[in-house]
């Protein structure tokens, strides 16, 4: 495993993390979070990634739970968490939801500490764009979440770049603390905003990645080939948003014809879809999820294949991908 700074920050995080979007609480209980996080630090992973809004808020108790079991000594790890759904889906939901105001995120950041059992939250992300709160308000208050040693570094999440740029100039116009990272979403048909749109930012304001859903929510594994196989994401009630996707089927014949590449290389289909986000030297990290430990072991070796992606095996698999890439 190797680390690499977040951004231009001094924080340095493993190529490959875990998060816990669908899986904590829904099909990963506290039992199943120590074992894969064990078996992830183990393996050299010291990032791990969580939201408010999963499981609505089941996500950070089990991450809490398992950490406190483990008793891994806090400068071992960094821990994540995002605000901006809120928790609330019921009454009176006004400045509780769908908002980056200053008083929910001044509350969201307590609720997060409270839930994980922890003292300070590593990195902190603004989970998506507020257009009805003025950016400066969001600044201040992340900002100030950092000031109050309530968290260390923060960023954004699926943000424009215009807006990014627009919190980077606000922080540093005021002396405030800087946006470091942004996660957006990155795979082989999910490309433009990591390889275009941000491409000014890497080096005008430093800004880092840590990318989610490196294998489109299990696409990129070739299960989808024939239907949604039971028990998978894609069978999940509430997932039923990702099926067309998971299901289209040029995508579908594409991750076949990427199989014989991945085999030539020693892997696997998911293990050569992460290990092409890997290689993009922009990407801080890329972080992986699993319903179970089996995945999460199949997916770390995804680090054997990244020194294997010559520029020949990289025009195969666009060869095969790009066409259909977002
Ligand atoms: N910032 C954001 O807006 C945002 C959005 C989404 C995710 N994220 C973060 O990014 C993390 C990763 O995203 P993701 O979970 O969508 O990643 P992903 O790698 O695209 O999908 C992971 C899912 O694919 C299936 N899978 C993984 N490895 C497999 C394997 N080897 N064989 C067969 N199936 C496999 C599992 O689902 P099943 O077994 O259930 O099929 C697993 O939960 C999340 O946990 C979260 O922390 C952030």
């Amino acid at each position: 495993m190797q680390y690499r700074r977040l951004g231009r920050s001094g924080l340095k995080v493993s190529e490959l993390s875990l998060g816990s979007w669908v899986t904590y609480h829904n099909q990963v209980d506290v039992k199943a979070a120590i074992e894969m996080l064990a078996a992830a630090m183990d393996a050299g992973v010291n990032f791990f990634d969580n939201a408010e809004a999963y499981a609505l808020g089941r996500s950070e108790v089990v991450m809490g739970e398992a950490l406190e079991a483990l008793k891994w000594p806090r400068l071992n790890y960094v821990v994540s968490t995002k605000f901006y759904w809120g928790l609330e889906r019921d009454g009176n939901t006004v400045n509780r939801r769908d908002t980056l105001n200053r008083k929910y995120l001044m509350q969201a950041i307590d609720g997060s500490l409270a839930r994980m059992g922890l003292d300070f939250i590593d990195l902190v992300y603004c989970h998506r764009p507020d257009p009805a709160t003025p950016v400066e308000e969001t600044v201040w208050a992340m900002s100030d979440m950092i000031t109050q040693g309530k968290a260390l570094y923060w960023g954004t999440s699926e943000w424009p770049a215009a807006d990014i740029r627009a919190a980077w100039d606000i922080a540093d116009r005021h002396h405030l603390h800087k946006p470091v990272m942004e996660q957006p979403q990155y795979n082989l048909f999910h490309r433009t905003r990591v390889e275009q749109e941000y491409a000014r930012l890497y080096d005008d304001i430093g800004l880092g990645l840590t990318i989610w859903s490196p294998l489109a929510s299990g696409l990129l594994t070739g299960k989808y080939r024939a239907g949604v196989p039971p028990g998978s994401r894609g069978a999940l009630e509430n997932m039923g948003f990702l099926v067309k996707n998971l299901t289209d089927s040029a995508k579908n014949d594409a991750v076949a014809s990427l199989v014989p590449i991945a085999r030539e290389l020693g892997g696997n289909v998911a293990q050569l879809a992460i290990a092409w986000a890997n290689r993009n030297p922009r990407v801080s990290s890329v972080i992986l999820g699993a319903s179970r430990i089996a995945q999460l072991q199949d997916n770390l070796g995804a680090l054997a294949l990244t020194p294997k992606l010559t520029p020949e095996v990289l025009e195969r698999i666009d060869a095969a991908t790009l066409s259909l890439a977002a």
